[in-house]
């Protein structure tokens, strides 16, 4: 499964970028406003050099397909990693169809549902944003929407990657991995937490410790 940074702050990406696990960044209009972006496409471009080799997904704000399309024309001209993230509604199926047909990338997002899935997978989608926090903020289950979908994806072969999104801690990270998620797309926060464990630091400083002392000669012959 590849690990995607849920961001749009220039700092937190750029120091996980430097840690050599994120393979993609995902954005949204609330993730940009956070960070009170007035300029996106200098903001987006910037984070298209920091992870140049993976997808950068942008959202469109449009409520029709012409609108969308004329959004996502220009968001790909600004990196050649960008995916053009679309909402899954009929007018944004449109706009998948249209750029799935015209070679740029596309993230269907605020998908909840494994038909919502099938529609985005036969629209063409690149890739498909299902949501698990927002789905276990209501009390349902979001992970099982993740194994659902990619059941689906998997027996009938579609190309659509299923990427785990609205994570809200390490486990989820973890259980979208098990359910089959191709991607994570997971906040800075939880980034961090993934590589903390109390035996590992525990570990670590008593190997430093007992080198240390053979070094000073200190250990029992
Ligand atoms: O960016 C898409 C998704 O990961 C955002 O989810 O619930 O944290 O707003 P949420």
């Amino acid at each position: 499964m590849k690990l995607f940074i849920d961001s749009a702050n220039l700092d937190e990406i750029r120091d996980a970028a430097s840690w050599g696990t994120i393979s993609g960044v995902t954005t949204n209009p609330t993730l940009l406003a956070k960070d009170n972006h007035g300029d996106v496409q200098k903001v987006i471009q910037e984070i298209a050099g920091l992870v140049p080799n993976g997808p950068i997904s942008v959202e469109v704000v449009s409520e029709d397909a012409k609108g969308m399309i004329e959004e996502g024309v220009k968001f790909s001209k600004w990196a050649e990693n960008i995916a053009v993230k679309v909402p899954m509604t009929k007018e944004g199926m449109k706009a998948v169809r249209y750029f799935t047909d015209n070679g740029i990338d596309t993230n269907v997002t605020l998908v909840f549902s494994a038909n919502q899935a099938l529609l985005a997978a036969a629209a063409g989608a690149t890739f498909i944003s299902s949501f698990v926090g927002r789905v276990d903020d209501i009390g349902f289950d979001g992970m099982g929407i993740i194994e659902e979908v990619a059941n689906i994806i998997g027996i009938h072969a579609m190309d659509s990657q299923v990427l785990a999104a609205s994570i809200r801690h390490p486990l989820h990270v973890t259980q979208a991995a098990t359910a089959g998620a191709d991607i994570a797309t997971i906040p800075y926060k939880v980034l961090q937490q993934m590589y903390l464990h109390p035996l590992t630091e525990k570990g670590v400083a008593a190997f430093k410790a007992d080198w240390d002392k053979l070094q000073s000669g200190m250990l029992a012959v």
